[in-house]
């Protein structure tokens, strides 16, 4: 070998840090019953025995295959797998009914993937859930891993848990709401109660998406506004009951946009997120806005919620809109899904 390539070798062995993992073996591990009590061999035989499984082959994905744009504390593409325990559930849960939040089973497996913006697998998470483990954690075993395997994180790890327990209206759960958190509607009452809900639209709530609408026309909010710490565009995480669409764009006002850096429990007054669900060329479809008034329903947040046409056709609006009663998981934080803002400051 001429000398150049032995020392191409040779940084290349060095640039790889800590040198191969062997990891444990996947095989006989069952997430159920596996042994957390050394927490860095259990996060490293969950990844073993996923990996025997082919996960990113066999196992159920959130959201749109290539994955969605993530919250900048993971990574800026995730892709999420369930495991088949996980799948089941979810799956059940979603066509029988109501579930029980209390009634994780044992060795529901989450699995996420982060990726760089330049698409470098950078990252794996993972949350097991598991009876009894960690009351103050919801159950869940946490464990964050290198692709070669290196454990960052694991067990119950501060670091997880301080930032997922703003979800822990929705057992910790940031990506969907878990079965059995918020009351499910009936087959076909879900659209009779989208119509009823849009006859039922009172004059005062007229008036304020009346107020909303011109202001959004001022905003010039596809120019002006933040659009989150998404891409416009970015793919929605989808489980069987989301009701947006799978392509969004978000846009956050200032007072929005401001709070998400200082996560102060809530949204402040005046704020404004607002969902455009988007067709295959882009082309917003219908607005769903969320916005804080201050004193218009303080039992609820104070959130007015709002479903456009895009010509400003009023869909629905109200204290609950139909809107309510599913982002009610995320109670915990200020009834947001995607975004931290009721961090406990450690
Ligand atoms: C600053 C906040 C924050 C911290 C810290 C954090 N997460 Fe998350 N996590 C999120 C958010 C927000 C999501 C939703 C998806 C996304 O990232 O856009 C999420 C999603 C997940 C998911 C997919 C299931 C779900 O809840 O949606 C797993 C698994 C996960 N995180 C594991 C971890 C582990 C393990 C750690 C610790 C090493 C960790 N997280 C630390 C905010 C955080
Ligand atoms: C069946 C459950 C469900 C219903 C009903 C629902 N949403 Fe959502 N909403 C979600 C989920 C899940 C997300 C996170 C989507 C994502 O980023 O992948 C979300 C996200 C949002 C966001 C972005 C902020 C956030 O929470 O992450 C806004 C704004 C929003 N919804 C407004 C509305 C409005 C307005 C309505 C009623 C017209 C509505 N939603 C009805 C589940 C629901």
């Amino acid at each position: 070998m001429a000398l150049w390539a032995l020392l191409v070798f040779a940084v290349l062995l060095v640039g790889c840090g800590d040198g191969p993992i062997t990891l444990p073996p996947g095989e006989g591990v069952d997430p159920a019953t596996l042994d957390l009590e050394d927490d860095a061999l259990a996060a490293q035989s969950l990844l073993a025995y996923a990996r025997l499984n082919d996960y990113a082959n066999s196992w159920t994905s959130l959201g749109p295959e290539g994955g969605y744009a993530g919250h900048p504390n993971h990574a800026s593409r995730l892709v999420t797998y369930l495991d088949p325990v996980a799948a089941e559930w979810l799956e059940g849960a979603s066509k029988d009914g109501a579930g029980d939040p209390a009634a994780i089973p044992e060795g529901a497996l989450i699995l996420q993937e982060g990726y760089s913006s330049e698409g470098e697998f950078q990252d794996i998470w993972m949350m097991l859930h598991r009876e009894g483990y960690d009351l103050t954690g919801r159950e869940w075993f946490w464990a964050n891993l290198s692709p070669e395997g290196k454990v960052r994180a694991s067990g119950k790890p501060e670091q997880c848990w301080f930032c997922h327990f703003s979800m822990r209206s929705n057992e910790m759960v940031f990506s969907f709401p878990v079965p059995g958190v918020v009351p499910l509607r009936g087959e076909g009452e879900g659209e009779s109660e989208g119509t009823e809900a849009a006859v039922e639209i009172s004059q005062a709530d007229r008036r304020v998406a009346e107020e909303l609408w011109r202001s959004l026309e001022e905003a010039d909010y596809r120019e002006e506004w933040t659009t989150g710490l998404k891409d416009p565009g970015y793919a929605a995480v989808r489980d069987a009951r989301s009701v947006h669409s799978e392509s969004l764009a978000l846009y956050l006002n200032d007072a929005a946009a401001d709070c998400l850096e200082a996560t102060p429990e809530t949204m402040p007054d005046g704020a404004v997120l607002l969902l455009e669900h988007l067709d295959e060329q882009g082309n917003a479809q219908a607005l769903d806005v969320m916005w804080k008034r201050k004193g218009y329903d303080p039992e609820n947040g104070d959130w007015f919620w709002a479903e456009f046409a895009v010509d400003g056709r009023l869909e629905k609006a109200g204290a609950g809109a139909g809107c309510r009663d599913c982002h009610q998981a995320a109670l915990t934080n200020d009834y947001l899904f995607r975004y931290p803002v009721a961090i406990v400051h450690l």
